[in-house]
């Protein structure tokens, strides 16, 4: 009985030894394990064993059972996990892939930055719809019926009296209706207009607008907002001067320019050679407007003020082109 457990060991060996795959396996599985295979008819040869011997053959066949069951594994579990290497090239030694981390685009990063300044004075953050009626936009703007914004030339028209919002301001009416003064809010947001776009122009574009109304509200305070809010954003040695101009909701307007920080005034590319560059356009609430928004005009006064977020971007950053902020180019994003 010895020889023939030593011969089926060499032979199963011999066999496992040339499988390589796992479907090699099963044949050698069936061949010596299974319910007729050789270690089945090993015990079964034990009925002519003579019972004094049978203890320690039968222990042997166990053995042999245990050894080619074990080995069978084995070679199982090796042929498996290197196929899983080979299939998806798996070389756990190589360093990781590194994933590269998007970064808040330039515009957003500007608009923080702006937020977080008049949040320190108190503004909080408000918004409104993009798409909006000719009512908010214009009318109760004060805008009067002829006024060349309204005209389709300048105005994406989504139907008769629905446009896309050309400034954030007509959500300064949306604020007032929705509550009683005083009110204190910037609101950041999207703006369209029809125009050709170039280098300086785009047809999409982002503003921040603000707005505070309150009792006894002065002009001083519209600009000390302002100069503080530009001294904090470009630096406390800024330059600035603010010239009259108009606009449909606010009386008396200004503009607010600052000195160029490109050449401190001296003149270059950037300021035109004018050494000024605008920034943004203000005043003091016109009266027409309570009227609109419920608002006793006797009571109460304020100041609002818009600027535009691409432009104050590519003054800061140096950028020339305005489209550069919509083509979302990976290799532009990445330089913010
Ligand atoms: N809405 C104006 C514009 O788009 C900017 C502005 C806002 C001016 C608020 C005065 C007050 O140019």
């Amino acid at each position: 009985m010895r020889d023939p457990i030593q011969s089926i060991l060499d032979a199963f060996r011999r066999e496992l030894a040339a499988a390589s795959t796992a479907a090699d396996l099963e044949p050698i599985r069936i061949k010596y394990l299974a319910r007729k295979g050789q270690i089945a008819a090993l015990y079964d040869g034990l009925r002519d064993v003579p019972a004094t011997e049978k203890p320690a053959v039968g222990k042997e066949i166990n053995e042999l059972r245990d050894i080619l069951q074990r080995e069978l594994d084995a070679k199982r579990e090796g042929i498996e996990s290197s196929r899983v290497q080979s299939t998806s090239n798996l070389d756990l030694s190589l360093p990781g892939r590194p994933r590269p981390i998007g970064t808040k685009h330039p515009i957003t990063q500007t608009i923080d930055e702006i937020k977080t300044i008049f949040a320190r004075m108190g503004f909080t953050v408000a918004d409104g719809p993009e798409i909006e009626t000719d009512y908010y936009n214009f009318e109760a703007l004060n805008f009067p019926p002829e006024h060349p914004a309204r005209d389709m030339q300048d105005t994406f028209f989504v139907a008769n009296k629905v446009v896309l919002r050309t400034h954030t301001s007509p959500v300064q009416i949306r604020v007032m209706e929705s509550q009683p003064p005083p009110v204190r809010v910037i609101i950041p947001g999207r703006v369209y207009r029809n125009e050709a776009v170039s280098t300086r122009s785009h047809v999409l574009f982002h503003q921040i607008e603000g707005l505070y109304v309150d009792r006894g509200v002065t002009f001083s305070e519209l600009k000390g907002t302002l100069v503080s809010f530009v001294r904090q954003f470009y630096g406390s040695d800024v330059k600035y001067k603010f010239r009259p101009t108009f606009f449909p909701f606010t009386e008396p307007s200004a503009d607010m320019y600052i000195s160029c920080f490109i050449c401190s005034g001296k003149g270059c590319r950037v300021c035109k050679f004018g050494g000024w560059l605008e920034i943004l356009g203000s005043g003091m609430v016109h009266p027409n407007l309570y009227k609109y928004v419920g608002y006793d005009p006797e009571a109460v006064s304020g100041y609002a003020f818009g600027m535009g977020i691409e432009r104050i971007a590519m003054l800061r950053y140096g950028i020339d082109d305005i489209r550069l902020f919509f083509e979302n180019d990976i290799r532009f994003l990445k330089m913010f």
